[in-house]
């Protein structure tokens, strides 16, 4: 791609005119540098993926191959949506890949937290390694890079997670639409290609997802926990107007059981604990002020709803001392 440095004086993309701009030179520059090629894309369903997906859709139609990993850690309802958007309403080439069992498998009885972001970041590029070396014709890799990635990885912050990882022969030219772009930018252009809000104003979600949210060694019926509590918890916050609002919110369910009463017995059951943090850079965080009436109602949801889950707890501790993430 031409546009590898963002300008000095690039104007901030703040309007969808501005964005269509943008749109049409990027889809012009995409058609130049990839011919008739096809393209292959990890498409997570995230922001930046999303985006990335649906420009190249817009660009060179089926010619773009988005491959999308189910590894069992994504929230509620996330593999439907990448399915309904993009396949359904968008007509993508979209493979689906359920690894569920393959990644839930591997990550069996492994407890440390970092052995479970390699197990989870190694398997990913195992998966989308094997369904690349099925496909005939793919010439370019496209990722959802952008700006502060190239400006993290630059100082030495974070190495840039998307960068490299396929093994020597899937070496692809990259193909990296929205590499200049700062994150607000990234969401004005997703919004003019026509994505739901819900993909384009999503929280952050952490690559290794709800794997890092069920505590220690990950088992089905746990995550299951993780899961149904986020859910209630992203739809309470939706209903009450605090989704846009409140950074970043999540459920987190420890390892360890408490004794508790239900339908009049006594029973031993995992705790929800429940994370709802703001911050500008993720660096420091304060905590969000939920109304006491609020977490009430989530408390009794929750408690309800979640099977094996008999206790809710806020967490009210700022970063530092506490990071966003248990682990
Ligand atoms: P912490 O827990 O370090 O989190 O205060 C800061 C931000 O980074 C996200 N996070 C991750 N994102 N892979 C990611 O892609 C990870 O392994 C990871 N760990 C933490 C976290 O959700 C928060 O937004």
């Amino acid at each position: 791609m031409p546009t590898l440095v963002r300008p000095e004086n690039m104007e901030r993309i703040t309007t969808p005119a501005l964005a269509e701009r943008f749109i049409e030179e990027q889809i012009n520059d995409v058609r130049k540098e990839v011919g008739d090629k096809k393209v292959l894309l990890a498409l997570s369903g995230g922001v930046d993926s999303s985006v990335v997906a649906a420009l190249l859709i817009r660009a060179i139609g089926r010619q773009l191959v988005c491959v999308h990993v189910n590894h069992g850690l994504l929230r509620k309802g996330e593999p439907e949506q990448v399915i309904r958007v993009f396949k359904d309403e968008m007509d993508a080439n979209l493979i689906y890949v359920d690894a569920v069992d393959r990644f839930l498998s591997k990550l069996a009885g492994v407890s440390d937290p970092e052995t479970k972001r390699k197990i989870i970041g190694n398997e990913f590029i195992e998966v989308f390694a094997e369904e690349a070396r099925k496909l005939e014709g793919i010439a370019f890799l496209a990722q959802g890079t952008i700006w502060p990635d190239i400006l993290e990885s630059e100082h030495g912050i974070k190495a840039h997670h998307n960068a490299g990882g396929l093994p020597e022969d899937l070496k692809f030219k990259l193909v990296e639409p929205v590499r200049i772009l700062f994150k607000d930018e990234v969401r004005v252009v997703g919004k003019a290609l026509g994505l739901p809000d819900g993909m384009v104003y999503r929280q952050p979600f952490p690559g290794p997802g709800l794997g890092v949210r069920c505590l220690g060694a990950i088992t089905r019926d746990r995550l299951e926990a993780v899961r149904e509590s986020d859910a209630i918890l992203r739809e309470e916050f939706a209903n009450n107007g605090l989704a846009g609002k409140v950074w970043q919110y999540f459920t987190i369910v420890p390892d360890f059981r408490s004794v508790g009463i239900k339908d009049g017995r006594r029973c031993d059951d995992w705790p929800v604990i429940i994370r709802a943090v703001n911050t500008r850079d993720a660096m420091t965080a304060t905590v969000e002020d939920i109304p006491f009436a609020l977490l009430s109602r989530i408390t009794d949801r929750i408690t309800h709803e979640v099977r094996g889950v008999n206790r809710v707890l806020y967490d009210l501790t700022p970063k530092p001392t506490g990071t966003i993430e248990w682990e």
